[in-house]
């Protein structure tokens, strides 16, 4: 993606130890983009030759336009980006976002909305929340916690408490009676969900088999993509040949080799780095191509998926 804004960084405060809270201004003055409900930006960290970009939903009010903020989990098998703001990023340093984006919209016709968040899954969630309470919408909002982080989701949350439906549960996934939840929600209800993956993928379950329209179930998928084992991706139209090490994503390793890679949510759910596959079989990782593309092998989606042998060829 092209196109960034210089941001400087006005405020760091650490929510958690491994949860940062990042504060944004632009950095030569004037206001930033209307972000939407739900928006994210994606980040350029330079650490050196190597270059990170994450996407981070904003969790500061839709539609300020002063101030961005993100918050940021430190993962024990970070791939760099997040480790790198955790540990090298102060207040004053000027980094490089993208204007933010919308891939997870609320939907305007809903009677109700319900929240369903896992961990670090509730920063989208917090926009969703002050766009909804500024609508006077109907609304909940449940959050899943390790039951030692539950004061610290409780702070977050506490701003937006004011008469709404707002949990933190720290009980663990078996506690939590997903089906019960959503079988008593009124007819024309949507469902949003942001976190593990094995709990979106639950909620998605749980509510298409409790007869949820499709259109109304809606997921966040943000670069969780796992590792894998290396492999060579041979980019035809570039004429090079890049190794996709065992902790990189196939979009990282291009990235690197200084190749411009089109992309939104770098967590396979946009489409938009999708790319034809000339050779190879494609271990496919994404929430974007369909049964039958996954299984005619000609697209993968670099953010996430990976080959499933030693060598990938691809139209790039
Ligand atoms: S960047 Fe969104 S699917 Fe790859």
């Amino acid at each position: 993606m092209t196109g960034t804004i210089p941001v400087r960084v006005r405020e760091i405060t650490a929510l958690a130890p491994t949860l940062k809270r990042f504060a944004f201004e632009p950095a030569h003055g004037g206001a930033f983009p209307t972000a939407p409900a739900g928006g994210h930006v994606m980040l350029t960290l330079r650490d050196g030759a190597r270059v990170m970009k994450n996407a981070y939903s904003l969790v500061s009010p839709p539609g300020a336009r002063g101030r961005y903020e993100i918050i940021v989990r430190k993962v024990a098998q970070s791939r760099g980006g997040s480790a790198f703001l955790h540990a090298h990023v102060a207040a004053g340093d000027v980094l490089e976002m993208a204007p933010p984006v919308s891939l997870f919209p609320l939907a305007a016709t809903a009677r109700k909305h319900v929240l369903i968040a896992g961990g670090i899954g509730i920063t989208p969630m917090l926009s969703f929340l002050a766009e909804l309470q500024a609508r006077g919408a109907r609304f909940e909002l449940h959050h899943l916690s390790s039951p030692e982080e539950v004061p610290v989701f409780e702070r977050l949350l506490a701003p937006y408490a004011v008469d709404a439906d707002i949990r933190v549960h720290g009980g663990g996934r078996a506690a939590f009676d997903l089906a019960g939840l959503l079988s008593r929600q009124p007819l024309g209800s949507h469902v949003y969900t942001c976190g593990p993956h094995s709990l979106m993928d639950a909620v998605g379950t749980t509510a298409l088999a409790l007869g949820w329209p499709r259109g109304s179930v809606h997921k966040e998928s943000f670069g969780a993509a796992a590792g894998g084992l290396p492999f060579k991706a041979v980019l035809t139209r570039s004429g090079m040949e890049v190794m996709v090490g065992e902790n990189q994503t196939l979009l990282e390793a291009i990235e690197a080799a200084g190749v411009a890679a089109r992309c939104l949510c770098r967590g396979g759910a946009c489409g938009e780095c999708v790319t034809r596959v000339e050779e190879g079989e494609v271990d496919h990782r994404d929430d974007f191509l369909s049964d039958a593309e996954k299984a005619a092998g000609a697209l993968i989606m670099p953010c996430v998926s990976r080959a499933r042998g030693p060598r990938l060829v691809l139209d790039l």
